[in-house]
């Protein structure tokens, strides 16, 4: 698999290059291109749709699916709305109640979206997604609402493979030793995969199991999709040079303890990669993490897309001959009314508020 994103990141490279010189070249691509779906991300114009794709790979269409449920809907699915739901291609959440101001839409009947009917919620939401936009994506990606998801991560991930092969990426696990990927973590399937799923395992419980109460929604999945011939991609696998897990299945605060308590023993038990404290734990490209706040997602939101860091030299640089002079200091920050500051030796002994 390493040697094949290797090629085509070769390949993207070669395109781009005879693009620059053969204005034929882009014609030509153009007329191949128009079979192909128009992207909800694209522009109106056709021809810079065209020149884009040259430069260099479009960006994947990534539909995600969040599972929500009616009491989480003004809470957890309206945060993932505001935050990174907004950088997906299209955003849909699955619940057993319509709500159309986010976009949520009833895939199971009333009552039966509570967590012990995950596993239909789950199959009913795939259901419809695939019934809906089964062809206009090129990736599906199912996360809880209580999943933050860094939507570029996942692009650059997702950009080394091929929508059309059947693939599943994920946190990989086993349980019964049968491998799977965390459902909180959050799992993507590529279109191929969707439509395996749908098409061969949905309905057949001899490849799939059919819904029922208590069913083990990530379990299942995985099972269903290896019944069918899906190729399973550890995302600690991904990358080159990066062994490190990206779909993380607890809150990244629990992998910050140093003493390692945080981390529960299944946890070790059922993962396929080493489960690492502290800095080390996580990649750098890390694509989603599992059992967000909606003050969590914030907190993300805030560090990932928000604080910005400025190197020592750029600090210098813009700070040359620009210091202010006393008169300005004077001026902007002029001293304190110091009159109010009673008698040292009188200060009560125990301040309020304190
Ligand atoms: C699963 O959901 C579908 C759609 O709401 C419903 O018809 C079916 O009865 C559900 N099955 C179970 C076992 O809950
Ligand atoms: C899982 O596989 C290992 C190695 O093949 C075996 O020793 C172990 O008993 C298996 N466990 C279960 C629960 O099947
Ligand atoms: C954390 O736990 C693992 C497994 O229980 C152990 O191997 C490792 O040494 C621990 N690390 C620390 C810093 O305690």
């Amino acid at each position: 698999m390493t040697a094949k994103i290797k090629l085509r990141s070769q390949l993207h490279l070669l395109t781009g290059f005879m693009a620059g010189f053969v204005l034929a070249f882009v014609l030509l691509l153009y007329v191949y291109d128009v079979s192909r779906v128009t992207p909800c991300w694209s522009s109106s114009s056709t021809m810079s749709t065209a020149t884009a794709r040259i430069r260099g790979s479009p960006p994947a269409r990534i539909l995600c699916m969040v599972l929500t449920c009616p009491e989480n809907v003004e809470t957890l699915a309206r945060t993932v709305h505001d935050t990174w739901g907004q950088r997906c291609s299209h955003l849909i959440f699955a619940s057993s109640e319509d709500y159309e101001p986010l976009g949520v839409v009833q895939v199971v009947e009333p009552g039966g979206g509570g967590y012990e009917d995950l596993w239909n919620k789950t199959r009913e939401g795939f259901r419809h997604v695939w019934e809906h936009f089964g062809r206009d994506f090129d990736w599906f990606l199912k996360a809880d609402d209580d999943t933050y998801v860094v939507m570029e991560n996942l692009q650059q991930l997702l950009s080394g493979f091929d929508p059309d092969t059947p693939v599943y990426f994920g946190y990989k696990m086993s349980r019964y030793n049968v491998s799977y990927m965390s459902g909180g973590a959050s799992y993507v399937l590529s279109r191929q995969a969707l439509d395996r799923f749908m098409t061969q395992a949905y309905e057949s419980e001899v490849i799939c199991p059919q819904p029922k109460k208590m069913g083990i929604e990530d379990f299942y999945m995985g099972i269903c999709l290896q019944n069918v011939g899906v190729h399973f991609v550890d995302s600690s696998q991904s990358l080159d040079g990066d062994t490190k897990p990206k779909f993380m299945p607890l809150d990244l605060e629990h992998y910050m303890s140093e003493a390692n308590i945080t981390i529960p023993q299944w946890l070790r038990q059922m993962s396929f990669s080493l489960v690492e404290t502290g800095l080390t734990c996580c990649s750098k490209y890390s694509v989603a993490f599992h059992y967000a706040s909606r003050e969590r997602m914030f907190l993300y939101e805030f560090l990932i897309y928000h604080l910005k860091v400025l190197s020592p030299n750029l600090i210098s640089e813009r700070n040359q001959g620009s210091q202010l002079t006393l008169s300005d200091l004077i001026r902007r920050f002029p001293l304190e009314d110091n009159s109010n500051i009673k008698d040292l030796l009188q200060m009560s002994e125990k301040p309020e508020n304190f």
